[in-house]
């Protein structure tokens, strides 16, 4: 795991979008997992950017969402296809047909997800998998307790996840109970792991999932098992971390060839 703490949530973001840039310039084709919730919008921002400024090509990328609320159609405000379309697709040059999110209207829920699956298969595997990381450790919405190896599926909220997602439904009460998420399992077989965390309520999620042991307790923490997972933070969310010296003195000294910008 590479630890990587920014001053700042927007410094980070930039770090994190010249990350994927270099990806889509090496391989124009690449397939993106993406995330919703607040934590990427400064990243979505910067790709936007890039993409105006930069000429940053997303016409033959095809991208791959974590999550859906079920029972919430696209043109649910809160729907994650709504945010999707608000937050990146409508600035950028994607192709709508290669831009798939889980389909929270589905009648059959389990044919869905495992449509969604192949669908990551038979465009060749995620390149890179962008994730937030919830206050309870969960990524993608694979709760505590989700099985590692867990697949494309519905799932329960927490009270606690429902709670932290309030803010973008008119009440409460709205908040869906059911999701469908990407799997623990077909997050791990992303070739690479871009794992962003911002703010002092994320601090405890972030210690017990960089430092803490591995367990479906802290889903996040599953990481530790992958082969190239980058974490970038903000100093308030490397609050509870134990090592920050050494994450520091690494990403100062790394190899040229390595460095990012
Ligand atoms: P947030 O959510 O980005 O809105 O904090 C992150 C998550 O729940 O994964």
């Amino acid at each position: 795991m590479e630890v990587i703490i920014q001053s700042s949530q927007e410094n980070a973001s930039v770090l994190a979008a010249q990350m994927v840039a270099r990806l889509i310039r090496s391989k124009p084709e690449a397939v993106l997992g993406l995330a919703t919730g607040s934590t990427p919008l400064p990243f979505y921002r910067e790709l936007i950017r890039m993409h105006r400024e930069e000429a940053l090509d997303f016409s033959a990328v095809t991208t791959f969402n974590l999550d859906e609320y079920v029972g919430l159609g696209p043109r649910h405000p809160a729907s994650y296809y709504r945010f999707m379309q608000e937050n990146l697709f409508e600035h950028i040059n994607i192709r709508p047909e290669l831009a798939f999110i889980p389909d929270g209207m589905a009648s059959d829920v389990p044919a869905s997800c495992l449509e969604y699956e192949a669908r990551i298969r038979d465009a060749g595997g995620l390149d890179v998998q962008i994730l937030g990381i919830g206050s309870d450790g969960h990524i993608g919405f694979n709760e505590p307790i989700s099985s590692l190896a867990s697949r494309t599926r519905i799932k329960t909220l927490t009270p606690r996840t429902r709670l932290d997602n309030a803010r973008y439904f008119a009440t409460p009460e709205e908040v869906p109970h059911h999701v469908i998420t990407m799997g623990i399992g077909t997050i791990m077989e992303a070739r690479q792991v871009l794992l962003m965390g911002f703010g002092a309520n994320k601090a405890d999620a972030l210690a017990a999932a960089i430092e803490g042991p591995v367990s479906a307790q802290v889903p996040a923490s599953v990481l530790q098992f992958h082969p190239r997972a980058h974490v970038l933070i903000d100093e308030a969310a490397s609050g509870k971390l134990q090592r920050t010296e050494y994450y520091r003195h690494v990403f100062n000294n790394k190899p040229v060839w390595q460095q990012v910008s």
